[in-house]
């Protein structure tokens, strides 16, 4: 099968890693890709949301499948775009529907769907500028802290947690009349603040029935002990240790399986990943939010666990038989500790040369090198992003993983590198 892959990230080299292990893969593309995911294929200069431009790229290189990364494709319709088209029919395409995908692309709309189908979040109500003042209303009875987010995609920066009626008045004004998210905070949703710890879970489902492809916990705040501001994701581990046999169960009878069913009783089209944003309440889960796609840098350990060929799983996914499928875990446990570049998440700068790349060779050791923000110029990596690199470890346990990682990262460098050296700090 020749396979297409959309994206630029460590998920996307992660993803990269695991499909060409696969007999399934005969030759892989990655648009636009990176310095590391050109390791295992050819990256292609090419906008993920340039559906035209995909669709040609399609026809040429024979793709047989397509595999979508981040989320701005999926909510835009690429399913439904490659489903229209007679050309493209035949290509498995490895997303939900755009209808489906607004679990991801409305917080509004996923918390309707939870409600249907009795599924354990956050109790809330929506706003728009036409009730605005019914909202602040709604704000000022409100208990503390109060969660605002932003209803539409705003490149993970719409939700914000304030402790005051002030400050959240302040902000839903911000989203509202200011319009802070453009369109995406036209509508805000409001709710509970939840107390607890959070993980994620990854499902393959093809809107029928779903296999659990791996768990994980990320970090998302810049500082050590989960302190400054809020970042794509700072580092991850897995196995979760709280995620035993009873948690694991509430996650499946009381969200995995109502999400599943309620994708088919509606009819919503969905073949590909569900990323279930959890939050452990004293034991009990909650929904914090759904996406579409696999995390980032979750894939960066989830992949490494999963020993499943993920290649295989997609297509049991297109033909109906993802029920047979025999998933299986690394019993090790796996860790990634990102690599930033200096200030990020405010302003940094990019076109940083990255030294002692050479010594590491991905999948020869414990460790592995996913680039996440790259690029290759001449015969030079340099940075290209933010995040840059995620160093992932297996060890005998989290805290081996993790110093794995970290033994790695020593020999890495460009000017002004940061990393958390405290991943999975309460776990040690
Ligand atoms: P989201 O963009 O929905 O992932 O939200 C970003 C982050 O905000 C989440 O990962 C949580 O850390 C936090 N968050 C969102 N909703 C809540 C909530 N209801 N209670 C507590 N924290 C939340
Ligand atoms: N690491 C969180 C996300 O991918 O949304």
């Amino acid at each position: 099968m020749n396979i297409l892959l959309l994206g630029s990230g460590g998920r996307e080299h992660a993803l990269a890693w695991k499909m060409v292990k696969s007999h399934h893969c005969d030759k892989l593309f990655i648009a636009p890709g990176n310095a590391g995911t050109a390791e295992f294929g050819t990256n292609l200069d090419l906008s993920v949301n340039d559906f035209e431009a995909i669709k040609n790229t399609c026809l040429e290189q024979k793709i047989n499948m397509l595999v979508v990364g981040p989320e701005e494709p999926l909510v835009k319709g690429i399913y439904d775009f490659f489903q229209k088209d007679p050309q493209l029919q035949n290509i498995i395409v490895v997303a939900p529907s755009a209808e489906a995908a607004q679990l991801e692309g409305s917080k509004a709309f996923s918390k309707k769907f939870m409600q249907r189908h009795n599924i354990p979040t956050a109790g809330y109500a929506e706003f728009t500028s036409e009730n605005f003042e019914e909202g602040k209303k709604y704000i000022a009875q409100h208990s503390l802290p109060i969660v605002l987010k932003a209803d539409g995609l705003a490149a993970g920066k719409g939700v914000v947690i304030v402790n005051t009626h002030e400050e959240a008045i302040q902000v839903f004004e911000e989203m509202i009349i200011h319009k802070q998210f453009g369109e995406a905070s036209s509508k805000v949703v409001i709710e509970e603040f939840l107390q607890g710890i959070e993980v994620s879970v990854f499902a393959l489902t093809d809107g029928e029935v779903y296999q659990i492809i791996g768990h994980a916990k990320d970090y998302k705040r810049i500082g050590e002990g989960d302190t400054g501001l809020n970042t794509g994701g700072m580092g991850c581990v897995s196995p979760v240790p709280f995620m035993d046999t009873l948690f694991m169960q509430k996650v499946e009878e009381r969200i995995i399986k109502p999400t599943i069913n309620g994708l088919y009783k509606e009819e919503l089209s969905y073949h590909g990943f569900v990323f279930f944003g959890l939050m452990n309440v004293k034991g009990e889960p909650f929904v914090i939010e759904y996406n579409c796609r696999m995390g980032d840098p979750e894939t960066e350990v989830v992949m490494p666990l999963l020993q499943t060929d993920l290649v295989a799983l997609f297509a049991a996914m297109d033909n109906g038989t993802l029920i047979d499928a025999n998933i299986s875990f690394d019993q090790r446990s796996c860790a990634t500790v990102m690599a930033v570049s200096g200030g990020y998440p405010g302003e940094y700068r990019k076109n940083l040369r990255i030294s002692g790349l050479a010594d590491w060779r991905i999948d020869n050791s414990d460790s592995m090198v996913f680039h996440a923000g790259t690029k290759q110029v001449d015969d030079v990596v340099v940075t290209n992003g933010g995040r840059v690199l995620a160093v992932t470890s297996y060890g005998n346990d989290l805290g081996e993983a993790v110093a794995k990682s970290k033994k790695v990262l020593q020999k890495i460098s460009f000017e002004g590198m940061y990393y958390r050296s405290d991943i999975g700090y309460e776990f040690a």
